[in-house]
C-alpha cells in the first residue's frame, strides 16, 4: 500500500479521529501525558497532519500559527511497532515542504532532540520542564 501524508482540519472528524487516537496511545498512555495537557483545546486552532498506509493511520503531527512569521509544531508521534523506519521524518518533511519558507519552533522532548537536529532544527535556550518531561526549544529559521 502506498504511503501519503495528508493535512486536514479538525473539521473532517474520521482523521482527527484517527490522530487522536495516535495521540491517546502515544502521549497519554505510553507517555502517561495527563488527559488535561493532551487535550489543550488547541486543535482547532492547528493544521493537523496525517501519515497513512493505505487504511491505517501511522503518525501524526499538528502545526498552529505562534508568533508572526511563525509556526509552532507539536504533538509529532509515531505508533511505537513503526518507528525506525523513516516514518518520522516523512510526516515532518511533508508539514515542512507545506509550510515553505516559515520559521518553525517547537518543544522537543530531549530524549528526541537528535531527530529534530536531523531535520534542521537547532537548539536554543535551556532545558525545562513540561508535561513532567524535559524539553528544549528548537528552531528552524526562514530558509
Ligand atoms: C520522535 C519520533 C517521532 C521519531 O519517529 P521515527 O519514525 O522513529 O524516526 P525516523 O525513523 O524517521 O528517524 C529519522 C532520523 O532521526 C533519527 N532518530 C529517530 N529517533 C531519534 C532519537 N530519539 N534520537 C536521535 N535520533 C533519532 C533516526 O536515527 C533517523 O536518522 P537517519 O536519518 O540518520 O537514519 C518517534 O520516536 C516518536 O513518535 N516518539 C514518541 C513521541 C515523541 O516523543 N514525540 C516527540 C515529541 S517532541
Amino acid at each position: 500500500m502506498a504511503r501519503q501524508v495528508i493535512a486536514f482540519r479538525t473539521g473532517d472528524a474520521a482523521r482527527m479521529a484517527a490522530a487522536r487516537h495516535i495521540r491517546e496511545i502515544v502521549f497519554c498512555q505510553e507517555q502517561g501525558v495527563s488527559a488535561d495537557l493532551e487535550w489543550d483545546g488547541k486543535d482547532d486552532a492547528c493544521e493537523h497532519f496525517l501519515l497513512t498506509d493505505g487504511e491505517t493511520a501511522l503518525a501524526c503531527a499538528r502545526v498552529r500559527p505562534y508568533e508572526p512569521g511563525c509556526f509552532k509544531i507539536e504533538r509529532v508521534a509515531v505508533l511505537k511497532e513503526h518507528r525506525g523506519r523513516g516514518l518520522g521524518a516523512e510526516i515532518m518533511e511533508a508539514l515542512m515542504a507545506r509550510l515553505g519558507s516559515k520559521t518553525l519552533v517547537l518543544y522537543a522532548q530531549t530524549a528526541v532532540e537528535g531527530f529534530y537536529t536531523r531535520l534542521g532544527f537547532a537548539s536554543e535556550g535551556a532545558v525545562f520542564q513540561e508535561a513532567g518531561i524535559d524539553h528544549i526549544k528548537m528552531v528552524r529559521h526562514s530558509r
